[in-house]
Protein backbone atom coordinates (compact mmCIF):
# COMPACT_ATOMS: atom_id res chain seq x y z
CA UNK A 1 0.00 0.00 0.00
CA UNK A 2 1.37 3.02 -0.83
CA UNK A 3 -0.87 5.48 -1.05
CA UNK A 4 -3.36 7.12 2.07
CA UNK A 5 -5.72 5.16 2.92
CA UNK A 6 -8.64 4.86 5.08
CA UNK A 7 -9.21 1.53 6.12
CA UNK A 8 -13.12 0.50 7.44
CA UNK A 9 -12.72 -1.88 10.42
CA UNK A 10 -14.99 -4.72 11.63
CA UNK A 11 -17.90 -3.48 13.59
CA UNK A 12 -19.59 -6.14 15.75
CA UNK A 13 -23.09 -5.36 16.90
CA UNK A 14 -25.04 -6.67 19.11
CA UNK A 15 -27.32 -5.50 21.90
CA UNK A 16 -24.81 -4.90 24.74
CA UNK A 17 -22.60 -1.95 22.33
CA UNK A 18 -20.23 -2.19 19.64
CA UNK A 19 -17.05 -4.12 19.18
CA UNK A 20 -14.16 -2.87 16.72
CA UNK A 21 -10.88 -4.42 16.01
CA UNK A 22 -7.60 -4.26 13.71
CA UNK A 23 -4.86 -6.68 13.37
CA UNK A 24 -1.98 -7.64 11.35
CA UNK A 25 -2.27 -9.00 9.02
CA UNK A 26 -6.02 -8.66 8.60
CA UNK A 27 -6.54 -5.29 8.92
CA UNK A 28 -3.25 -3.23 8.78
CA UNK A 29 -0.39 -3.23 6.53
CA UNK A 30 1.94 -3.62 8.63
CA UNK A 31 3.30 -5.12 12.14
CA UNK A 32 2.57 -3.42 15.14
CA UNK A 33 5.96 -1.95 17.02
CA UNK A 34 4.62 1.11 18.87
CA UNK A 35 0.95 2.45 19.81
CA UNK A 36 0.44 6.01 21.51
CA UNK A 37 -2.67 8.14 21.75
CA UNK A 38 -3.28 12.09 21.94
CA UNK A 39 -5.71 13.72 24.06
CA UNK A 40 -6.57 16.82 26.56
CA UNK A 41 -6.07 18.66 22.88
CA UNK A 42 -7.16 22.67 23.46
CA UNK A 43 -9.27 23.86 21.29
CA UNK A 44 -7.38 25.51 18.31
CA UNK A 45 -4.27 23.36 18.64
CA UNK A 46 -1.85 21.35 15.61
CA UNK A 47 -0.39 18.62 16.43
CA UNK A 48 1.95 16.47 14.51
CA UNK A 49 3.34 19.06 11.61
CA UNK A 50 6.22 16.90 10.04
CA UNK A 51 6.67 13.90 7.89
CA UNK A 52 8.55 10.51 8.67
CA UNK A 53 11.44 8.60 6.60
CA UNK A 54 10.48 5.47 7.33
CA UNK A 55 7.71 4.74 9.99
CA UNK A 56 4.23 4.14 8.72
CA UNK A 57 1.21 4.76 10.65
CA UNK A 58 -2.12 4.10 11.49
CA UNK A 59 -4.25 6.64 13.20
CA UNK A 60 -8.04 6.31 14.21
CA UNK A 61 -10.45 8.84 15.79
CA UNK A 62 -11.54 7.11 18.83
CA UNK A 63 -13.65 9.22 20.24
CA UNK A 64 -14.19 12.43 18.70
CA UNK A 65 -12.97 14.06 15.82
CA UNK A 66 -9.87 15.70 14.02
CA UNK A 67 -8.91 16.48 10.58
CA UNK A 68 -5.60 14.77 9.08
CA UNK A 69 -3.95 16.90 6.91
CA UNK A 70 -1.47 14.77 4.17
CA UNK A 71 0.84 16.68 1.63
CA UNK A 72 2.89 14.17 -0.69
CA UNK A 73 4.84 17.35 -1.76
CA UNK A 74 2.42 18.36 -4.41
CA UNK A 75 -0.79 18.90 -3.32
CA UNK A 76 -2.56 18.24 0.01
CA UNK A 77 -5.32 16.49 1.07
CA UNK A 78 -7.86 16.74 4.09
CA UNK A 79 -8.98 13.25 6.04
CA UNK A 80 -11.68 13.89 8.27
CA UNK A 81 -11.79 11.38 10.86
CA UNK A 82 -14.85 11.25 12.92
CA UNK A 83 -15.66 6.95 12.97
CA UNK A 84 -13.93 4.56 15.74
CA UNK A 85 -14.13 1.70 12.95
CA UNK A 86 -12.29 4.10 10.33
CA UNK A 87 -8.53 3.87 10.17
CA UNK A 88 -6.12 6.09 8.09
CA UNK A 89 -3.45 4.48 6.56
CA UNK A 90 -0.35 7.02 6.36
CA UNK A 91 2.36 5.61 4.07
CA UNK A 92 5.81 6.86 4.99
CA UNK A 93 7.42 10.37 3.37
CA UNK A 94 3.93 12.05 4.01
CA UNK A 95 3.80 15.50 5.42
CA UNK A 96 0.77 14.92 8.01
CA UNK A 97 -0.40 17.65 10.74
CA UNK A 98 -3.46 16.80 12.71
CA UNK A 99 -6.08 19.60 13.59
CA UNK A 100 -9.72 20.73 14.20
CA UNK A 101 -9.74 18.27 17.41
CA UNK A 102 -12.90 18.21 19.06
CA UNK A 103 -13.62 18.54 22.71
CA UNK A 104 -12.56 15.25 24.34
CA UNK A 105 -11.18 13.94 21.37
CA UNK A 106 -9.20 10.57 21.53
CA UNK A 107 -6.51 9.73 18.84
CA UNK A 108 -4.49 6.24 18.44
CA UNK A 109 -1.83 6.37 16.43
CA UNK A 110 -0.29 2.74 15.78
CA UNK A 111 3.11 3.17 14.27
CA UNK A 112 5.21 0.20 12.18
CA UNK A 113 8.54 1.63 14.27
CA UNK A 114 9.86 2.61 17.85
CA UNK A 115 10.27 6.19 18.63
CA UNK A 116 13.39 7.57 16.97
CA UNK A 117 13.49 11.04 16.80
CA UNK A 118 16.14 10.60 13.69
CA UNK A 119 13.21 9.13 11.66
CA UNK A 120 11.36 12.99 11.70
CA UNK A 121 11.64 15.38 9.21
CA UNK A 122 10.61 18.56 10.74
CA UNK A 123 10.99 21.14 8.13
CA UNK A 124 8.82 21.34 5.48
CA UNK A 125 10.48 22.66 2.61
CA UNK A 126 13.92 20.24 3.82
CA UNK A 127 10.42 17.30 3.28
CA UNK A 128 9.36 18.63 -0.34
CA UNK A 129 13.14 18.50 -1.18
CA UNK A 130 13.51 14.75 0.01
CA UNK A 131 10.27 13.93 -1.84
CA UNK A 132 10.61 15.24 -5.10
CA UNK A 133 14.12 13.91 -5.40
CA UNK A 134 12.67 10.19 -4.94
P1 LIG B 1 5.70 14.63 18.53
O1 LIG B 1 5.88 13.42 17.66
O2 LIG B 1 6.42 15.88 18.10
O3 LIG B 1 4.15 14.91 18.72
P2 LIG B 1 3.10 15.40 17.61
O4 LIG B 1 3.36 14.55 16.40
O5 LIG B 1 1.77 15.16 18.19
O6 LIG B 1 3.34 16.83 17.37
O7 LIG B 1 6.14 14.22 20.00
C1 LIG B 1 6.00 15.12 21.09
C2 LIG B 1 7.02 14.71 22.15
O8 LIG B 1 6.75 13.40 22.64
C3 LIG B 1 8.46 14.70 21.64
O9 LIG B 1 9.28 15.28 22.64
C4 LIG B 1 8.80 13.25 21.52
C5 LIG B 1 7.90 12.56 22.51
N1 LIG B 1 7.47 11.22 22.05
C6 LIG B 1 8.00 10.08 22.62
O10 LIG B 1 8.86 10.14 23.54
N2 LIG B 1 7.57 8.84 22.20
C7 LIG B 1 6.64 8.72 21.21
O11 LIG B 1 6.27 7.59 20.83
C8 LIG B 1 6.11 9.92 20.60
C9 LIG B 1 5.09 9.86 19.50
C10 LIG B 1 6.56 11.14 21.05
Amino acid sequence: MTEPTIINLPKILDRRGNLSFFEYPGQLPFEIARTYWIYDVPGGEIRGSHAFKEQQEFIIALSGSFDVVLHDGKKGERFSLNRSYHGLYIPRMYWRSMENFSTNSLALIISDKQYDENDYIRNFEEFKKQKNNV
